[in-house]
């Protein structure tokens, strides 16, 4: 093993709790803090935060006394080496970033008149922020170095993402820093890149845009494919396998959800017209998105006709498989939109058992979400909607259409289910497909 540092981590949402159990692992002695009712919330075992195999990792951590949960910073900063802020950075409705809570925890080291030598901010922050950082806390007496070290995990795969990641990231000024960094780090095989806290703070926002930029193009074409019968999988497929351009973040569907890619496009276009410049890509790419779930409603009106009391299935909740956060879920649109056009929605998610709005009926199983529905829409792709009994849930149904928002059914489903009287099967940027009696109809 390495050397063992003590880092002190504030906040334990998403990203700070599985860091520290991560950095808890890696041998380093962790004291996570947050305000006492998250800490409690946590010790009950009642996290907010749902995510594969992070239970058992944290109470094992725990049970080692590598990790340990604190509710006052200055007095777990006292005696660590480093302490790493992954509070939350939302952005504020003038599309500004609301740095709050990074500077609540500095306050209390400043009034408390010390602090570790490294200040890690693994939240996303604007660019010059970390400078900015540093400098008050210089103003206030205390020479502590700044680092930015982003964080690119994923919901869903977050433990596997932070200890396989295709690349670290250390923004900082010193080589002392750089050198603590770099043994934070000990024991994950990643190359790292190591430049300024700038260009360090840019890589996190262009990352980000990047992505949800691959998705709003495949989502872009998968519209042509519907214009002219081709299928989108196809075309992305083909598109992805040229090396300079991947084959990741290319699947077309409801468009992107997460409190991450919207808030981070609208701060990276709120960094760019500081200075004047529009970014129009990031301008596209948003707009590309919002136009998912309309067209989605669309679809279902000229299937319909007069969506007026009819019931939707939806099947998926949160913004995508394997996590419970509803944040920016394009189904949160969707419900909005099914409102406004007096459509009844009634919902499944594996992970989620109640949503905040009103609108809405969550039911325990797809079966009993699909009673009397007038359509089914799958909005994410957890492998288990795959492998219900299509035809027994279609029976269920006041009519049997599927939209296939992620196109997640494989074909031999897909013959199940227009193998039933009436059945309509709608994917994303392919032709649809029905049933013979349907086809008969419409000749
Ligand atoms: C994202 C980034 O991937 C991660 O690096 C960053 O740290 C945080 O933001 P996350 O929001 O957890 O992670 O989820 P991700 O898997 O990236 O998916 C985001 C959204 O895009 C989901 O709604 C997903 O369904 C959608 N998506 C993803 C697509 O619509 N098509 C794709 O091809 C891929």
């Amino acid at each position: 093993g390495g050397t063992s540092m003590r880092l002190t981590l504030v906040g334990t949402g998403y990203v700070g709790l599985v860091a520290a159990v991560c950095f808890a692992k890696l041998g380093h002695d962790v004291i996570a803090v947050d305000r006492e009712p998250v800490i409690r919330g946590l010790l009950e075992n009642k996290s907010k935060v749902w995510e594969p195999h992070l239970e058992p990792e944290l109470a094992d951590v725990m049970a080692k006394g590598r990790l340990r949960f604190e509710t006052s910073i200055v007095k777990s900063a006292a005696d660590a080496d480093s302490l790493m802020i992954a509070v939350g950075t939302p952005t504020r409705p003038d599309g500004q970033t609301e740095l709050g809570h990074i500077h609540e925890v500095l306050a209390q080291l400043m009034q408390s008149g010390t602090c570790p030598p490294l200040v890690i901010i693994k939240s996303t922050v604007p660019v010059g922020t970390c400078d900015e950082l540093e400098a008050s806390l210089l103003a206030a007496g205390l020479h502590t170095e700044v680092a930015f070290n982003p964080e690119f995990l994923r919901q869903g795969s977050a433990l596997h993402d932070f200890t396989a990641p295709d690349r670290i990231v250390l923004g900082c000024k010193t080589s002392q820093a750089e050198t603590m960094l770099r043994e934070l780090y000990e024991g994950i095989e990643a190359p790292i890149h190591v430049c300024d806290r700038r260009s360090a703070e840019l890589i996190k926002y262009a990352s980000n845009a990047f992505l949800a930029m691959k998705i709003s193009f495949a989502n872009m074409m998968s519209d042509v494919c519907e214009g002219y019968g081709a299928d989108i999988r196809h075309v992305m497929n083909g598109v992805g396998a040229d090396r300079r351009i991947g084959p990741e973040f290319l699947s077309a569907g409801v468009g992107y959800g997460g409190s991450c890619f919207s808030k981070d496009l609208q701060a990276l276009l709120t960094t760019g017209k500081l200075i004047g410049s529009k970014l129009p890509l990031l301008e596209a790419t948003a707009k590309v998105n919002d136009q998912r779930i309309p067209r989605m409603i669309a679809k279902l009106i000229s299937l319909w006709g007069n969506p007026l009391g009819k019931r939707l299935c939806v099947l998926g909740i949160a913004f995508k498989p394997n996590t419970n956060d509803v944040r920016d879920a394009p189904f949160l649109t969707l419900l909005a939109q099914c409102e406004r056009h007096g459509i009844e929605v009634q919902a499944f998610d594996p992970v989620v058992a109640h949503v905040g709005a009103k609108a809405v009926k969550v039911m325990d199983s797809p079966y009993t979400a699909a009673a009397k529905a007038d359509a089914v829409l799958i909005m994410t792709e957890w492998p288990q909607f795959a492998e219900l009994d299509w035809p027994y849930l279609l029976h269920l149904m006041r009519q049997p259409l599927v939209l296939d928002g992620r196109n997640l059914l494989p074909d031999s489903m897909i013959s199940q289910i227009v193998a039933v009287d009436d059945a309509v099967y709608v994917p994303v940027g392919r032709p649809m497909e029905c049933s013979t009696s349907v086809r008969e109809e419409r000749p």
